[in-house]
């Protein structure tokens, strides 16, 4: 189960980044041409919300169920604070990615509440903006410290 997760995650990752990109894209030009929000809009906006709680939900069962990396840590982890691979998995990774997750959402909410599409769009690029950089910061890219391959098989 934990090899099957792992390669749906990796997967799932290039999904997620590249669909909240979109949704950024659509609405920084959406608002600079003061275009009216339309369905592709509204489609892209949810479908990059989805993926993105997927991956929230397969992270947080990698975390707390099958990845040996976070078992390993939870076993003491003050040690594990200074083992950096450990540290990554334990506290880094998840913590950022939670809230990309919690930007996404709020991007969503402030959006709703926004009274025209000029402002709405503003508001979606902004949060799913701030969403699309923690998520690139936090993975573990081939040549990083802790480093994961670009497509898992
Ligand atoms: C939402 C955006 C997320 C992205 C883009 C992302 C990306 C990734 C990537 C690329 C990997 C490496 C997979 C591999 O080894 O092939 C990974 C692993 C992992 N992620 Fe995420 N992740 C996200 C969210 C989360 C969240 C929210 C959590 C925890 C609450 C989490 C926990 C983990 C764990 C525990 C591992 C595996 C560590 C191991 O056992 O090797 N991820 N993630």
């Amino acid at each position: 189960m934990y090899e099957t997760a792992l390669v749906i995650h990796n997967a799932l990752r290039w999904v997620a980044i590249l669909a909240v990109l979109l949704v950024f894209l659509r609405a920084m030009g959406g608002s600079m041409s003061s275009r009216k929000i339309n369905s592709g809009d509204r489609f892209a906006g949810l479908f990059a919300t989805i993926v993105v709680d997927v991956q929230f939900l397969l992270g947080l069962l990698l975390y707390l169920v099958w990845s040996p990396q976070t078992k390993t840590a939870m076993q003491d982890f003050g040690a594990a604070m200074k083992n950096p691979e450990l540290r990554f998995w334990a506290v880094e990774h998840a913590a950022v990615m939670i809230l990309a997750v919690v930007f996404v959402h709020l991007g969503k909410i402030f959006a709703r509440r926004a009274t025209s599409d000029a402002s709405k769009q503003r508001r979606t690029a902004v949060w799913f903006f701030l969403a699309l950089v923690l998520m690139v910061l936090r993975t573990p890219w081939p040549g990083m410290e802790v480093a994961r391959p670009w497509i898992r098989m």
